[in-house]
């Protein structure tokens, strides 16, 4: 066989051996497959976590799939890139640029490129107070002048899902995502709460007054809830928020944010 193989190659062998080569054949296109797949299954489990980050509370996922039903998403990013310019006019706040550890609860995520309005990845560092999302989803150019932003009267109408909540959590339960059986089964009560404070504060606030049912607070919800758990992270230990002299740099924005 040796004088074989030397005369016509080992790969002509191997082709005279069907079943041989189609099990190496099949081996190592498994290698290859394992050397492409690996590394995804593997960076999963290093991702560097951030404590801070926690599961959505009920009224925050469904305000989330509220952000998503009604596109928000086209024209807002979610993702400060980690360079100056994007530190200082998007990382408010303590809020630096993204992390990885931050998203591990997305599904889908909603980083984005598309920036028509500013990313919002530090929206609830930006502006955590529940009236001005209020009057800005009813009418965007009430609060900011000259808004190409659509406006979304509708949110203060329609009513909220409540008893659909615990569907949602189980299936991203099964996905993944660690919810307690308790917050699971007590989905819509938790999210009834958490709208009926929310409704309190916009009410003290001076805003209209019988939301505490309606999509608007499942909305600001999510909007109050985006960047905080990473401004947690970063108050409870060394930061890293980007370049030093940078993350805290005050943008027009922040300045805005003072109205
Ligand atoms: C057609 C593009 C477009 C769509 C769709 C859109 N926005 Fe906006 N958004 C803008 C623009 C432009 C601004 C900046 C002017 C302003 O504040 O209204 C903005 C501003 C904002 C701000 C204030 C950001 C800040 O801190 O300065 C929030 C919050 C916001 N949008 C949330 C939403 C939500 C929630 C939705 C979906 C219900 C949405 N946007 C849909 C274009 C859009």
């Amino acid at each position: 066989m040796g004088r074989f193989i030397k005369s016509n190659g080992m790969h002509r062998t191997l082709e005279g051996w069907p079943l041989v080569f189609t099990v190496l054949t099949t081996l190592s296109i498994l290698v290859g497959g394992l050397v492409e797949f690996l590394p995804l299954v593997l960076v999963n489990n290093s991702v560097d976590r951030i404590e801070t980050v926690e599961p959505w509370t009920p009224l925050e996922l469904e305000g989330r799939d509220i952000y998503i039903a009604e596109g928000c998403n086209t024209c807002h990013s979610q993702q400060v890139r980690p360079f100056r310019h994007e530190i200082e006019r998007y990382g408010q706040n303590g809020g630096g640029y993204s992390k990885a550890g931050e998203t591990v609860y997305e599904r889908p995520f909603l980083w984005g490129s598309k920036r028509t309005g500013p990313d919002l990845a530090r929206e609830g560092l930006l502006r955590p107070q529940a009236l001005w999302h209020v009057r800005h989803m009813e009418d965007p150019r009430s609060t900011s002048k000259g808004s190409i932003m659509p406006p979304y009267p509708h949110l203060l109408e329609k009513k909220i899902d409540f008893d659909g909540l615990t569907a949602k959590l189980r299936t991203l339960k099964r996905l993944g995502t660690p919810y307690a059986e308790e917050t699971i089964e007590n989905a819509a009560t938790i999210a009834r709460t958490q709208a009926k404070a929310i409704a309190t504060e916009v009410e003290e606030q001076g805003g209209p007054t019988d939301l505490e049912d309606k999509k608007i607070m499942a909305l600001v919800a999510y909007l109050q809830s985006l960047g905080t758990d990473v401004a947690a992270a970063s108050d409870a230990g060394p930061s890293d928020a980007g370049p030093s002299d940078a993350g805290s740099a005050e943008s027009d924005v922040t300045a805005d944010a003072s109205k």
